[in-house]
């Protein structure tokens, strides 16, 4: 973790920020990461910029790869046109935005070299906001995760407790987490104590 972190989490940024800051300190060029909650694309961008090579290289690099779900057709369609607009020719042959449940990440991904695995639950901001993630498919895609992650890699989840809903979300995965075996697993739970409507960042880190 930067040693500047301490004094970042009380600048007044957000916790997506702060999940970014994190994130960027173990991603590396040639990385697998994977976006359960895509969106309009912004945190699948981000995993892209940092695990894929702009252009192809040969040597002992991994090639990269970034998967991207949601469940929302105009949200898959406004991931690709982002990444379009931002990636080139090279990075975007290594992203593969698939309009499906989050819950079916083994039908496409049965590696087990993934870097980061990110979810941002809730509902899509100035989208429809009946389409939430739900505790039921979040539950199914966090035990699908466990399975596709490298040792060292990470599982990062923002939940939101502000919206219908949020809370009991929240709380089922804190007690998913809580249940983890610590012999594998290291999880720890960030969030502002002034700011309850805020999202949590709760990180889940494979160890052996
Ligand atoms: C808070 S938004 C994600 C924001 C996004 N990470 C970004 O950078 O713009 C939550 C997203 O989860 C999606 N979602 C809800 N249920 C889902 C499911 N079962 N599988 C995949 N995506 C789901 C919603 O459609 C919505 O786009």
């Amino acid at each position: 973790m930067p040693a500047e972190l301490p004094a970042l989490f009380h600048s007044g940024i957000r916790m997506t920020t702060v999940a970014h800051r994190i994130w960027e300190t173990f991603l590396r060029e040639g990385d697998c990461a994977v976006d359960l909650t895509a969106g309009n694309g912004h945190d699948t961008l981000f995993l892209a910029k940092h695990v894929l090579p702009v252009k192809e290289k040969s040597a002992t690099i991994g090639p990269g790869c970034v998967w991207a779900f949601d469940i929302q057709t105009t949200a898959a369609a406004s991931t690709r046109q982002l990444l379009e607009r931002e990636l080139t020719p090279e990075q975007l042959r290594r992203v593969s935005v698939i309009n499906e449940c989050h819950s079916n990440l083994k039908q496409y991904i049965q590696h087990k070299d993934v870097r980061l695995v990110c979810f941002n639950l809730g509902y899509l901001p100035k989208g429809d906001m009946q389409i939430t993630t739900t505790p039921e498919t979040t539950l199914a895609a966090l035990d699908a995760s466990l399975e596709v992650l490298a040792i060292g890699g990470h599982i990062s989840i923002l939940a939101y407790a502000g919206h219908p809903g949020g809370m009991e979300e929240y709380e089922a995965v804190r007690s998913w987490a809580a249940k983890l075996s610590p012999h594998y697993w290291g999880c720890s739970l960030h969030e502002f104590v002034k700011s309850p409507e805020s999202a949590k960042l709760l990180l889940i880190c494979r160890r052996k």
